[in-house]
């Protein structure tokens, strides 16, 4: 039932929709009309054939839907849960060291460089231009320690219709860079302590105070690589495990995404399940900087929340549907090391872009698959592309063309690097 009678209908849309729900990895919605209210809300989403009574009740005209064509669909917009804004400009071009070494070679070098607002502008407009195109309305970045530079990149993707959470970078050890750390005194209350080894007890302690008092959004990394996973054990040496420093620090809540989490034990999962904590999956960079395989099957397994995340630049694309497809060569690596290992489907990936994407960052009330309520944050796919699939297999036409846009047309239709 309408409840809201003041509200207008802005869109309509009739023809196919493919997304994921808590019961589905993927549920196909054919021969629907999805309407949208003016508020950029789903006021409805019905079987066609209930067509005229939808338009009476909401006070839309047949010339007034979009029709999609046989080789479209709706899909939710795709979520980065995991994604440094500030490495776009290198991607690509350093991935032959593992991460401590890395960082200190070339990313502090290179984050040192956002003091200078120009130069921000210019790599953040790159960035939220490209991941917009390559299909991510939604992305949670860090940025650099640079408050300035960090409006910045928020503004930016206000202004060309992203949805971002925006961190500003804390951090105040270990920086083999010396301009390129702060001294706590100086954080602004934005929650990303780059991760345990760059920060000291009592910003973490801080930081944790500012996101409880504030319930604000918490970011880092966890457990990506055995050397970090050591060197926490050195640095942290009352702490358990590596869970136990975000824990102790009060970090680990349910508005958390914790990146990488490749290293983590069973019992460290099942701190992530009782805090709510979630994690970032980044198959591309775990593997671009030799971290490790996340077992993503049993993080589901111990009902841990879970999204992906490019990790630009340590994964070297911006684009989520290449983070499905490594999270794909991911799985079949574990199982081909241990047949028992289930194989993650691609729908069930396709649900970690979209809907896990939504969960891991908190925001399921508000996007992630389409419900009415929500909001309409959508893609309009197009597989129709000169090399496109000949047989189609009778009955299963748009889960075809799911898998095929996953593994082929997004490729084809995204353009990259940036003209
Ligand atoms: N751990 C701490 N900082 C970083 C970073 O910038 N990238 C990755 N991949 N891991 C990190
Ligand atoms: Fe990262």
């Amino acid at each position: 039932n309408r409840n809201d009678t003041t509200a207008r209908i802005a869109h309509v849309f009739r023809g196919t929709f493919v997304h994921s729900t808590s019961g589905a990895a993927v549920e196909i919605l054919q021969n629907c009309v999805l309407g949208v209210d003016d508020q950029g809300k789903i006021a409805f989403i019905e079987n066609d054939r209930d067509e005229e009574s939808l338009s009476k009740l909401w006070g839309f005209g047949a010339s007034d839907i979009k029709q999609l064509g046989q080789h479209e669909f709706l899909m939710p917009g795709m979520v980065d849960t995991h994604i440094h804004a500030s490495q776009y400009s290198y991607t690509g071009t350093a991935l032959d060291l593992p991460l401590l070494e890395w960082l200190n070679t070339y990313t502090f070098p290179v984050e040192a460089k956002y003091k200078d607002l120009e130069f921000a502008n210019n790599v953040y407009t790159k960035v939220v231009r490209r991941t917009l195109k390559n299909g991510t309305t939604t992305a949670c970045y860090f940025a650099t320690i640079h408050t300035d530079a960090s409006l910045l990149l928020g503004e930016l993707a206000d202004k060309f219709g992203q949805r971002a959470l925006v961190g500003k970078v804390c951090m105040d050890c270990n920086s083999a860079v010396p301009q390129y750390k702060e001294s706590s005194s100086e954080f602004k209350p934005v929650v990303t302590p780059r991760f345990a080894p760059s920060c000291s007890s009592s910003l973490l302690s801080e930081l944790g105070e500012i996101a409880n008092n504030n319930k604000l959004h918490i970011q880092s990394h966890i457990s990506e690589n055995k050397g970090e996973v050591e060197l926490v054990k050195t640095l942290f040496p009352g702490c358990k495990s590596y869970t136990d420093v975000y824990l102790k620090h009060k970090l680990l809540t349910d508005r958390t995404v914790m990146a990488h989490g490749c290293h983590l034990t069973d019992e460290e999962l099942e701190i992530f399940h009782e805090t709510g904590s979630a994690i970032s999956h980044c198959p591309n960079s775990n593997i671009s900087i030799c971290s490790g395989m996340l077992n993503v099957r049993n993080v589901l397994n111990h009902k841990v929340k879970l999204g992906l995340g490019t990790d630009v630049a340590a994964g070297y694309s911006p684009s989520m549907l290449d983070a499905m497809r490594r999270t794909l060569d991911t799985s079949k690596a574990l199982t081909i090391q241990d047949p028992q290992h289930k194989t993650l489907s691609f729908e069930e990936v396709f649900r970690l872009a979209t809907l896990g994407g939504s969960e891991a960052l908190s925001l399921d009330d508000q996007i992630g698959n389409f419900v009415v309520g929500k909001d309409f944050d959508a893609l309009r796919v197009n597989v129709c592309v000169p090399e496109g699939p000949i047989d189609l297999f009778p009955g299963e036409g748009p889960k075809r063309f799911l898998s095929y846009l996953i593994y082929v047309a997004g490729r084809q239709v995204v353009p990259f690097p940036d003209t």
